[in-house]
């Protein structure tokens, strides 16, 4: 059996659809259809498992080598929800305690989701504009289901066995233009407002909390400026389709944008 972890989360919910037809059960700390009940950081249902699809929900490293530690010496393959940034967080930790257990792994190493962009949505439903510092910044946002589908490729085959695919979306899109599309996907134009940094990081501070998270955050988008993220072919070399455009993820989410104001 194949068990999901963060079954109802992004990237989980499409993993558990992909696997339609294999014997596959998700994961999650409340009871739900088609899920079982259980909480990384406590007790795991893994009686007959003999795959995991591990999602870290993170920040917070705390737990992981025992996580670890328990689903390897049960499963024979752990394919991890990693990061393009491993090297410099909590990702990292997974994968060295994953890689040292000695089972088959993979590790898929996404750069940002396209989904980080629905923190935008109550300012678009409310006031149908985007206040954020560095529109000129350009990200090369992943789909959602992309990921799903790299994930399903390395579970149910070897083909990504002992490999880390970094996968982006198709093309660097600067923030302002996710604004624009994300307007042209619910039929209505939504505006950019520049934030000055300082007045931003005001902002992200009250809605984060954590200084150092919220200064390394606008550290990387003023980086972006003029240096766009890089973007990689692998979800086209292992899928065999290009990544989805944002403009597509936009369509995808058109509902999550929507408002009482755009009826
Ligand atoms: N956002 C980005 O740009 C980005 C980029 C690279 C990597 N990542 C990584 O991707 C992962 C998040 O993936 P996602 O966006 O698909 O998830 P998500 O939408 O944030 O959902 C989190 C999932 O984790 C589950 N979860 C939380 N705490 C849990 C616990 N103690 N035990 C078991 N399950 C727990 C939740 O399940 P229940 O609430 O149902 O229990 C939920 O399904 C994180 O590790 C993040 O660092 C994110």
């Amino acid at each position: 059996m194949i068990l999901v972890t963060g079954a109802t989360g992004n990237v989980g919910r499409h993993v558990l659809a992909g696997l339609a037809g294999h014997d596959a059960r998700g994961l999650s700390r409340r009871a739900g259809p088609g899920l079982l009940v259980g909480d990384l950081r406590g007790d795991l249902p893994l009686d007959g498992v003999d795959t995991v699809f591990l999602v870290w929900p993170g920040p917070d490293a705390t737990g992981i080598e025992r996580a670890v530690d328990r689903i390897t010496a049960r499963v024979r393959r752990v394919v991890y929800l990693s990061a393009l940034a491993a090297d410099q967080g909590f990702w990292g930790t997974v994968e060295k305690a994953v890689e040292s257990s000695g089972v088959e792994w993979t590790f898929l190493r996404p750069g940002g989701f396209a989904t980080n962009t629905l923190g935008w949505a109550e300012m678009i439903r409310r006031d149908g504009e985007v206040r954020w510092p560095y529109g000129a910044a350009a990200r090369s946002l992943i789909h959602e289901r992309d990921i799903a589908e790299v994930a399903v490729r390395a579970l149910t085959t070897d083909d990504l066995l002992g490999r880390r695919p970094e996968l982006t979306g198709p093309a660097a899109v600067t923030q302002a233009e996710q604004v624009h599309q994300i307007g042209e996907a619910i039929g209505r134009d939504v505006r950019w407002v520049e934030l000055p940094s300082g007045l931003a990081r005001r902002q992200l501070l009250r809605e984060w909390g954590d200084e150092s998270f919220v200064d390394g955050a606008l550290t990387y988008w003023a980086s972006l400026v003029g240096q766009p993220e890089p973007v990689t072919g692998t979800v086209e070399q292992i899928t065999g389709h290009p990544a989805r455009t944002f403009r597509e993820w936009a369509g995808d989410h058109a509902d999550d944008f929507r408002g009482p104001s755009s009826d």
